[in-house]
């Protein structure tokens, strides 16, 4: 596909197994042209995330994407990290050792310098696709506001809304791992997909669906259930089925395939004072603030489809 039909991707991430997925996901894609990667602290440290990050790209063969290393840390908050991902943050994938070289260029720069780009007219708007922690997305904006005008939309994974949090009782770890950065680029005026808990927990790698991706075999696709398996909650009570819920690429499935998700605009900022409510995504559905709508809010996933969508995708790799 000519790189003037695709869509200009950044990844901002937290590799991270469902991260790591996604990555996979996105590079198999012919409509993304992934122009970058940038890596930010959460799942793992910054710099284990880097070196997943130029693992997972080295193993799907793409030297090509440069990769980025954000920040370290949250904003204000003291640090925390990802559950579920192993000690390594690749859950059980032992991957060979990278070859795709770090960029020097801090992740935020390299962003702002996209972005300014996309700004002036000289690049096509730039989609961010966010899922982990937004220290790097909130410092970019912070840094330069008007770079807003350069972004296409971000594309983000993270909050919770009727599904409740899986960090505290009312925050979903990407917000809650750095709300103050989430609500600076909930209120950026940027135009915001978000997929939260309550989608990305209909997004269930069940052992059958994970049994699918292994009978469609190739290299890719039995890495990804591997991952996959090792994410598995086991616990039905909780989300219904047994599985592991696929968080991240939810945010590729939307750019490639809307149609799977269906979508609530509203306004949508991020609580960052202390106690319960910390890192709550708080959704005013009917207007009782007056705000103006902010995000475009996945509410409902065709779960069947999009697991379609990610082992078409994993196939075009090489067997
Ligand atoms: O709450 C889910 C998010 O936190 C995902 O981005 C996953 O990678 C974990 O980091
Ligand atoms: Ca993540």
């Amino acid at each position: 596909m000519p790189r003037a039909d695709r869509i200009p991707v950044v990844i901002d991430t937290d590799p991270g197994v469902d991260d790591a997925v996604t990555i996979l996901a996105a590079l198999a894609a012919p409509e993304l042209d992934v122009r970058a990667i940038s890596v930010v602290h959460g799942n793992v440290e910054l710099d284990r995330a880097i070196e997943n990050a130029r693992r997972v790209v080295t193993f799907a063969g793409r030297g090509d994407v440069p990769i980025h290393a954000g920040t370290t840390r949250p904003l204000l908050r003291s640090p925390m990290r990802g559950k579920f991902h192993g000690s390594k943050g690749l859950g059980p994938l032992e991957l060979p050792e990278p070859t795709v070289t770090l960029q020097t260029e801090h992740a935020v720069d390299a962003m702002a310098r996209m972005l300014r780009a996309a700004a002036s007219g000289a690049e096509p708007l730039l989609t961010i696709c966010a899922i982990g922690p937004l220290t790097n997305v909130a410092l970019v904006l912070a840094k330069e506001p008007a770079l807003v005008a350069g972004i296409a939309r971000i594309v983000l994974m993270g909050g919770a809304f009727a599904e409740g949090g899986n960090r505290t009782a009312t925050a979903e770890f990407n917000l809650l791992a750095d709300p103050h950065a989430a609500q600076i680029v909930f209120a950026s005026g940027a135009p915001i997909v978000m997929a939260p808990l309550d989608v990305t927990h209909r997004a269930m790698a069940t052992p059958e669906r994970v049994a699918e991706l292994r009978r469609r075999g190739g290299r890719m696709a039995v890495a990804v259930a591997d991952l996959l398996a090792f994410f598995d909650r086991k616990d039905p009570a909780r989300y219904g089925v047994h599985g592991a819920p696929v968080h991240d690429p939810t945010v590729i499935a939307y750019l490639l395939r809307p149609e799977l998700f269906t979508i609530r605009r509203t306004y949508v900022e991020v609580c960052t004072s202390e106690g319960l409510a910390f890192g709550q995504s708080v959704a005013d559905w009917w207007g009782t603030t007056g705000r103006p709508a902010n995000t475009d809010v996945m509410i409902g996933l065709d779960a069947d489809g999009f697991f379609d969508l990610l082992g078409g995708l994993l196939a075009r790799y090489p067997a």
